[in-house]
């Protein structure tokens, strides 16, 4: 086989979600960072709308996302029911990271263009991200969840309006080697072809 087909193979079959707790904690250089981010550029859009807007924490901005992503969880430490455990795990999973990227989509004026092609766009970017992570040697991992859509993370992000956060792009040294990937069935029980 071609050795670039299969290289590339490999490289979309193999990279896996790897989440913080399976992080070392050591810092990765910025410019590792911005190789991802150049990749993120070369995603399609629709009409070069290109719609994606990252915000990088880093160093002490790390304990900045984790504090306002606790906070944002639960605002009222007074409250009786407050969970302590929930809020300092929120809180202490970014420090484990070496970068956490935030997801963002600025919203273009452009009429032809819906916003879920934007938000497909976005996607894209993701994916070239994660990939690019995965090829460098670093562990990646797209998170959503409750908070991830909320219009105080779009602001947190420096969005506003129409804009949208998309979550949370977690970065990290693996501490130890890609666990194996799964799905829950093949891809043909979701294809079907049309010749007729
Ligand atoms: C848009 C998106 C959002 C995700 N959000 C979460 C999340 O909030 N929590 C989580 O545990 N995994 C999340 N994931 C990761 C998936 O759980 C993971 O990709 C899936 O289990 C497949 O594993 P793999 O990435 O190793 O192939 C998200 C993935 C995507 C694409």
């Amino acid at each position: 086989m071609n050795e670039s087909v299969s290289q590339l193979q490999q490289i979309l079959s193999n990279r896996r979600t790897v989440k913080p707790d399976h992080y070392t904690g050591e810092k990765v250089n910025d410019a590792l960072i911005r190789q991802i981010l150049e990749m993120a550029n070369w995603a399609p859009t629709h009409g070069y709308t290109e719609p994606w807007r990252f915000t990088i924490f880093a160093e002490d901005g790390l304990a900045r996302l984790g504090d306002f992503m606790a906070r944002l969880d639960q605002p009222d430490q007074d409250a009786e029911d407050f969970n302590s455990t929930r809020f300092d795990r929120l809180r202490n999973r970014p420090l484990n990271c070496s970068h956490v990227i935030g997801i963002g989509m600025k919203r273009g004026n452009n009429p032809k263009v819906p916003e879920v092609e934007e938000i497909c766009s976005v996607a894209m970017a993701v994916q070239n991200m994660w990939l690019m992570a995965h090829t460098l040697g670093l562990g990646a991992y797209w998170s959503t969840g409750e908070l991830a859509f909320t219009d105080e993370m779009r602001d947190f992000f420096g969005l506003s309006g129409e804009d949208r956060s998309l979550g949370l792009f977690y970065i990290g040294k693996p501490a130890s080697p890609n666990p194996k990937g799964r799905r829950l069935s093949s891809i043909h029980d979701k294809v079907s072809w049309i010749r007729a």
